[in-house]
């Protein structure tokens, strides 16, 4: 069934939010460190991420070096330091003055002290789409986080507030409202109108616009 009202846009990937976060290799023995939105769970155990990474990035060297990753989750107020990591090349300029470095037991992945949540990723594969981009898989080897971030040994979002994406028009957010709990407030759906005809809820903007 066509649906008149929805305009064709693109094939574009319009994920919201994304992640913002600073991935960080060794090169040459130095650290560098740049910003990485195209950021995802492969699998939860044993615990897999992914990174997309521009083929010419002087990071994706150190990665292949060394096998060896970080992905490191700034903070709100890291928007400025995090955005300059994402616009100078270490190729150019030399990032790894920027942050205090502290390494784990994989020795050879350098992480960021001021990142509240830093994960530690050993290179599992490497995929090769022959594109722009190279694609590293890593698995988590170890997480770390100061216990000023952690509810229940987990980070917290709230006190973790990290910086959220909006790609195509390019803008940092920061996380809203909380609106439930997951795995559990479907427990109550019960269908908001005909449950035949599927979800008929009014959406935000209907709501906003009235
Ligand atoms: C918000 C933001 C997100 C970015 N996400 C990615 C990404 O997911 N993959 C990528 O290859 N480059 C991404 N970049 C661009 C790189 O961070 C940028 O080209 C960086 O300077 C490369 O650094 P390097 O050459 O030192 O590795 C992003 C930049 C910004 C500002």
């Amino acid at each position: 069934m066509a649906a008149p009202d929805k305009k064709a846009i693109g094939a574009r990937a319009f994920l919201y939010p994304m992640p913002t976060t600073l991935v960080g290799a060794n090169v040459g023995g130095r650290p560098n460190y740049l910003a990485v939105a195209f950021c995802g769970i492969v699998q939860a155990k044993p615990a897999m991420i992914s990174v997309a990474l521009g083929r010419n990035h002087h990071t994706n060297a150190g990665i292949r070096e060394n096998g060896t990753f970080s992905v490191n989750i700034p903070s709100r107020h890291m928007v400025e330091v995090t955005d300059y990591c994402g616009i100078v090349s270490g190729k150019k300029v030399d990032k790894s003055g920027l942050f205090e470095t502290f390494y784990g037991k994989l020795e050879t992945a350098p992480m960021i002290r001021e990142c509240p949540v830093n994960m530690e990723c050993k290179l599992v594969k490497t995929l090769d789409f022959g594109s722009t981009n190279e694609v590293f898989i890593g698995e988590i080897i170890e997480s770390y986080a100061e216990e000023k971030y952690l509810c229940n040994g987990t980070p917290d979002i709230e006190k973790v507030v990290p910086i959220l994406f909006s790609m195509y028009d390019n803008n940092y957010w920061e996380i809203g409202r909380h609106l439930g709990r997951a795995w559990c407030v479907g427990k109550k759906f019960n269908g908001n109108g005909n449950p035949e005809n599927g979800y008929m809820g009014k959406s935000d903007s209907e709501t906003l616009n009235k």
